[in-house]
């Protein structure tokens, strides 16, 4: 049996059903397939040229329009990752520098996963989240080597991640492509410093211990790498946070963590291949993106609920969330993901969803196969027995069941749906979901007319705590007065 799929289906007009509360009708769709397929293909048309052209149309737009084409092309870049680390695939924007890149990572991760070692992924937002993503669905948990992501600063936190090192067994990943972000830079002085005080071994051994992951040029990270002599990975310029799973950001993590990493790759370029290949009705990036687009703009859905029936698909929900928040919550626009769980949340949110406000678009993940299948016993001592179970039903019975139960019952309040069904969790079907995430996205981008690469809403905030904090400067200057005023 091929256990390599990810299968897509769409609950609604979009198959051409009519339930109770439809909310899409086939003219809609019809009207959207259209509008989605065209700026699919002017992405993949983009990604096709060596650079951006300067057509009729284009210079009629003005300078303005020319310079965002220009970035659009150079913003694509992330999409060749999957491509980058294997010559055979041809020259990517990257060059040659990530196949040396796989084979370090490899390296490291092999001594990493031969001992007891723990392992610290130091980065925030989109410099951890794939990283996150990765490990949790496909991680090996009987591995001795243990892996740390703080991706947060809440002292409270690392201070009991600092208990549990053990200093002389610790390796370190910093990652940050700009280089420059205060909680990383900050985890990792500490961290840095209680290895270097603490673990009884030279500097110069602990340095073999560390890895940076930033851009060449630019950023604190890039020049103490290169000052200090840490070991250095590359996170380019054109790969933005949120779109770098599959460069060393996520890599790193996911080959400690034991995750077959040509696998995952081989998954991303077959779903970045089909993606821009397949027709719309075959197509789950198209879909799905038609589905966020006549929601968003339509018919006033405002709450993207991401339910996965799976612990391991989990964080899916919390790398989607991002993904969708950041690249297009702009200009007014955008859609408020909710992260939840299948089962558990079935019993605290699903009321929510199927009899309140219909504003909400749902995507279901879940796994036809799991790797454990349990049975349940038929009784409970003579007292308690359900006549439903009897016959050795297993727990993956009762999980398919609430899932498909779910599904249905959104299709019969009139809430739409989509369902990502993996056969089941490996690195190929991981690289592949990821993948078909990262197009929907990117089609939005356009179809919305919003830059998904950047996050000005992200960097006001950065820039009142750095005032907060007493960075220098007359804009910080004035902004610290805002913020006392703002403080009372
Ligand atoms: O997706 C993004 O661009 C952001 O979430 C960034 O990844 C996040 O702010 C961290 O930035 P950096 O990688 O520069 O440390």
């Amino acid at each position: 049996m091929n256990m390599q799929k990810v299968d897509f289906t769409v609950r609604f007009a979009l198959q051409g059903a009519e339930p109770r509360g439809a909310l899409f009708s086939p003219s809609e769709i019809a009207e959207v397939e259209n509008l989605v397929n065209k700026e699919a293909a002017a992405i993949e048309d983009l990604r096709a040229k060596s650079e951006a052209t300067i057509t009729e149309e284009l210079r009629a737009k003005g300078e303005a329009a020319i310079k965002r084409e220009f970035q659009a092309k150079k913003n694509l870049a992330f999409l060749e990752l999957p491509y980058a680390y294997e010559p055979q695939y041809g020259k990517t924007v990257f060059g040659e520098t990530f196949s040396q890149t796989l084979e370090e990572i490899k390296k490291a991760a092999k001594i990493i996963r031969s001992g007891p070692n723990h392992f610290v992924h130091i980065g925030i937002g989109g410099s951890a989240l794939g990283a996150i993503t990765l490990i949790n669905a496909l991680g090996d948990s009987r591995s001795e080597a243990k892996i740390y992501v703080p991706d947060n600063v809440d002292p409270d936190w690392i201070a009991e991640i600092m208990r549990q090192l053990d200093l002389r067994r610790t390796y370190m990943n910093v990652v940050s492509k700009s280089g420059d972000t205060v909680e990383t830079i900050s985890t990792f002085a500490i961290l840095w410093e209680k290895m270097r005080t603490e673990s009884g071994l030279s500097e110069e051994e602990l340095k073999q211990r560390v890895f940076i992951t930033t851009n060449q040029e630019k950023g604190a990270l890039a020049e103490l790498r290169k000052s200090k002599g840490f070991k250095p990975l590359d996170l380019p310029d054109v790969v933005h946070g949120r779109f770098s799973v599959f460069s060393p950001m996520g890599l790193m993590t996911a080959a400690v963590a034991g995750v077959d990493i040509g696998g995952l790759l081989q998954g991303a370029r077959q779903a970045d291949q089909e993606t821009a290949q397949f027709p719309f009705m075959e197509n789950p990036a198209r879909q799905l993106a038609a589905l966020h687009y006549l929601g968003q703009t339509k018919k006033r859905i405002s709450d993207l609920i991401l339910l996965p029936y799976s612990n391991r698909l989990r964080t899916v929900a919390d790398w989607y969330s991002q993904l969708v928040a950041e690249s297009l919550g702009k200009q007014g626009q955008g859609i408020t993901p909710v992260k939840a769980l299948g089962v558990t949340d079935q019993h605290s949110q699903l009321q929510l969803y199927n009899d309140g406000p219909k504003n909400k678009l749902i995507i279901l993940f879940s796994i036809r196969k799991h790797a454990e299948t349990i049975y349940i016993p038929e009784s409970i001592g003579d007292n308690v027995s359900y006549d439903y179970l009897s016959e050795n039903k297993t727990l993956n019975e009762l999980f398919k069941a609430e899932c498909e139960a779910t599904e249905i019952s959104l299709y019969q309040n009139g809430v739409p749906s989509c369902h990502f069904k993996l056969a089941e969790v490996n690195a190929f079907n991981m690289g592949y979901l990821l993948t078909v995430l990262e197009k929907t996205v990117c089609i939005l981008g356009r179809l919305l007319g919003v830059n998904a690469f950047d996050q000005p809403g992200v960097e006001e905030s950065k820039k009142y705590a750095r005032a907060m904090l007493g960075k220098e400067g007359e804009e910080y200057k004035r902004l610290r007065q805002m913020v006392e005023k703002f403080s009372g």
